[in-house]
């Protein structure tokens, strides 16, 4: 089957309050289960002071908003920072396709692809699939990087 077919778009300020929904309905028993609770008002203040248009990609398929890709580009390395796929168009090969895309980047740009995912997502799985490998480990996060 081939891959689904999408877009990226850079984000406008227009979209955060969708984007804000998604890491809501995508993070937030991620984020109980490591730390115990989810501070609405303090995770909404973190998500506005980090919100940056200019690093934050909309995936869209047709004329649909179905995630959030961010990349922050560094010198020694392109960093993964959120990859967020609406509940209802997860598990159909649409993360896979976009982590490709972002690899082929890397593979061009001869630079590692690093990413953090908390010890409690199964994403972890997701991206093993796809190559990467731990490098190192905190009480809640894996650090994983993958190399062409
Ligand atoms: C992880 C995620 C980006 C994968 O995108 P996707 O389009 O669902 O992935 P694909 O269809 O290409 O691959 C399916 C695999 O993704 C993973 N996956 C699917 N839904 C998931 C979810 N809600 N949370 C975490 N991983 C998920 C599983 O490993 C799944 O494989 P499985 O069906 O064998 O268990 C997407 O599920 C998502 O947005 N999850 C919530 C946000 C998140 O955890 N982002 C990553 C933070 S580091």
């Amino acid at each position: 089957m081939s891959p689904p077919a999408f877009s990226l778009r850079p984000a406008i300020e227009a979209d955060y309050p969708w984007l804000w929904q998604l890491k809501r309905d995508t993070m937030r028993g991620y984020v109980e289960n490591t730390w115990g609770s989810w501070d609405e008002v303090a995770q909404e203040a973190f998500f506005r002071r980090n919100f940056s248009p200019a690093t934050v990609n909309v995936i869209t398929t047709g004329h649909h908003d179905v995630g959030l890709l961010e990349l922050v580009h560094r010198p020694h390395e392109i960093f993964l920072a959120n990859i967020q796929i609406a509940p209802a168009h997860q598990s159909r090969g649409l993360g896979a396709a976009v982590v490709r895309t972002v690899q082929d980047e890397a593979a061009a740009c001869g630079l590692p692809l690093c990413l953090q995912v908390l010890k409690v997502n199964p994403a972890r799985r997701f991206y093993e699939r796809l190559g990467f490998t731990v490098t190192s480990e905190t009480l809640s996060h894996w650090f994983m990087e993958w190399r062409a």
